[in-house]
């Protein structure tokens, strides 16, 4: 059996994007920490388990004294790129993946199907499976992640089975998966959920996610009878999560208690909302700050009184609909302030780029509520981090109905729908006028379900059940 060291058997992670993203700097390379849901929930897990991690690693690469360095760079955190030229990574990555699988996975209608980036998607799966085949052994459990790679468990089971290689696969979904009319849209629908079928377990994060795709298979592949025996029992509902401690942790570092100190002091006597989202139409960028806006026309009296800090995290800027979106915030974002900013201060604080850890938290930390806009999202682990950051605030979050997180949160939030301003607009009131009790009662609730459901755990009920099947 395919067993490490500690007599464990061998883990390999595979995810388009690696924790570490690559840069080229001054003539060699700088790696720096990815951003998104994805990667936080994986590496969460490092600390109770041990991987290979495959994926790739954000640039092209050609030369094999530049690869070895990268190699080597990566090697640290049992990270191994799978290099891709940059033009076939562009058409996988930016053009099937972000232009035309994201939007339907997220319910966007307006998607143009497109053959070449479908060919490069096709591609680029396969030389994830070459690169994966050779690191297998009999036994390794291998644990594919996201939309990038819907086909590779079909690719891996026919590569490792002319190696005479037998391991288990899983593959985790970290996005919604549609109801069947969204992903009829889609002409290679049928491909993506045969390459899905090879696993031997899917993970999805919520129940609707999990129903949807049981109905798509019954609808395309026939009747449910019909389908290899095991369909109806391996696809399960995993809930993703956070490392609370980490954070926990970094509050307590005094230079993280200084910066909240000193946030206090600028903003005092000012009600803190926090955002924090990756630039993404999912986001429901847009509409939070309508929202917001209609927030401030309907309580003239809190002029001065509020303050939305917006971190919007730069995300898949090559695609043309991310550029836009980014105009459109920066022109509301100006709009806003222009209306209702005084002498004394404006009510949204816009910041267009990454925060680094120790900030996030602070920022966390500091806010009285956590608005977050989702029109579809796949959990949104963000709310989880704002709980974890409020235990002595017990800060109030409000939280979109369309975030998968709000199958599970939404006894312990304030709910709203993303399209509904004046819904927003109350529910924010709401929010920073509930009473210390009803803040408590709340928090609790959340701070019991983030404490329960960890990413450590989530990692470790996938590893075990997947473990289970190979067995
Ligand atoms: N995040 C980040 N860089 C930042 C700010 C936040 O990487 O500058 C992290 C954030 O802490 C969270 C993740 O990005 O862990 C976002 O995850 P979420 O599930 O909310 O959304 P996703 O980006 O995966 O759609
Ligand atoms: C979401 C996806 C992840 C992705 C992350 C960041 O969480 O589910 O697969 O890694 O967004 O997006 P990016 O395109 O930068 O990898």
């Amino acid at each position: 059996m395919g067993q490490n060291t500690n007599g464990k058997q061998n883990l390999i992670i595979v995810s388009n994007r690696l924790p570490l993203s690559v840069k080229r700097s001054d003539g060699g390379f700088q790696s720096s920490l990815s951003s998104g849901g994805l990667v936080t929930s994986l590496s969460g897990l490092t600390k109770s388990t041990k991987f290979q991690w495959f994926g790739w690693p954000g640039i092209e690469v050609r030369d094999p004294g530049d690869r070895e360095e990268v190699c080597k760079s990566l090697e640290a955190h049992n990270a191994i790129p799978v290099f891709l030229d940059s033009t076939l990574a562009h058409e996988h990555y930016n053009g099937f993946s972000n232009r035309i699988l994201w939007p339907i996975l997220h319910y966007q209608s307006g998607v143009t199907f497109d053959d070449t980036p479908w060919q490069a998607y096709r591609r680029v799966n396969e030389l994830f499976a070459d690169a994966i085949v050779d690191t297998a052994e009999t036994g390794s459990l291998i644990w594919v992640h996201d939309y990038h790679l819907m086909l590779l468990p079909e690719l891996l089971r026919h590569r490792l089975k002319e190696q005479g290689k037998a391991c288990a696969i899983g593959f985790s979904l970290h996005t919604p998966f549609p109801a069947g009319d969204f992903w009829r849209n889609l002409p290679v629908r049928k491909h993506l959920i045969e390459g899905l079928l090879s696993s031997d377990l899917i993970g999805f994060h919520t129940d609707e996610y999990k129903q949807n795709f049981m109905d798509t298979c019954a609808s395309l592949l026939g009747a449910r009878t019909e389908i290899p025996n095991q369909i109806q029992y391996k696809n399960r509902l995993f809930i993703v999560g956070i490392d609370p401690q980490k954070f926990t942790d970094t509050l307590q570092k005094p230079e993280v208690q200084d910066r909240i100190r000193n946030l206090k002091e600028r903003c005092k006597g000012v009600k803190i909302i926090v955002g924090v989202d990756r630039l993404d139409h999912i986001k429901g960028l847009t509409q939070k700050l309508k929202g917001f806006d209609t927030f401030l026309d309907d309580h003239p009296e809190l002029q001065n009184k509020i303050v939305l800090i917006q971190v919007a995290v730069p995300s898949r800027e090559d695609v043309k609909e991310y550029q836009e979106l980014e105009r459109e915030l920066c022109t509301m974002a100006g709009k806003i302030n222009g209306k209702h900013a005084t002498p004394e201060g404006t009510p949204l604080l816009y910041m267009h780029r990454s925060v680094p850890f120790a900030e996030l938290t602070a920022l966390y930390s500091v806010a009285d509520v956590c608005l977050l806009t989702s029109t579809r999202d796949g959990m949104n682990l963000v709310a989880f981090e704002y709980v974890a950051c409020q235990q002595e605030g017990h800060g109030v979050l409000v939280l979109s109905e369309f975030a998968g997180a709000a199958s599970f949160m939404t006894k312990g939030s304030i709910p709203f729908h993303p399209a509904n301003t004046t819904e927003m607009s109350e529910a924010i009131f709401k929010a920073i006028n509930l009473n210390a009790s009803e803040r408590k009662s709340k928090y609790e609730y959340l701070r019991d379900f983030v404490d329960h459901n960890t990413s450590a755990k989530w990692g470790q009920d996938f590893i075990n059940k997947l473990s289970k099947r190979c067995k």
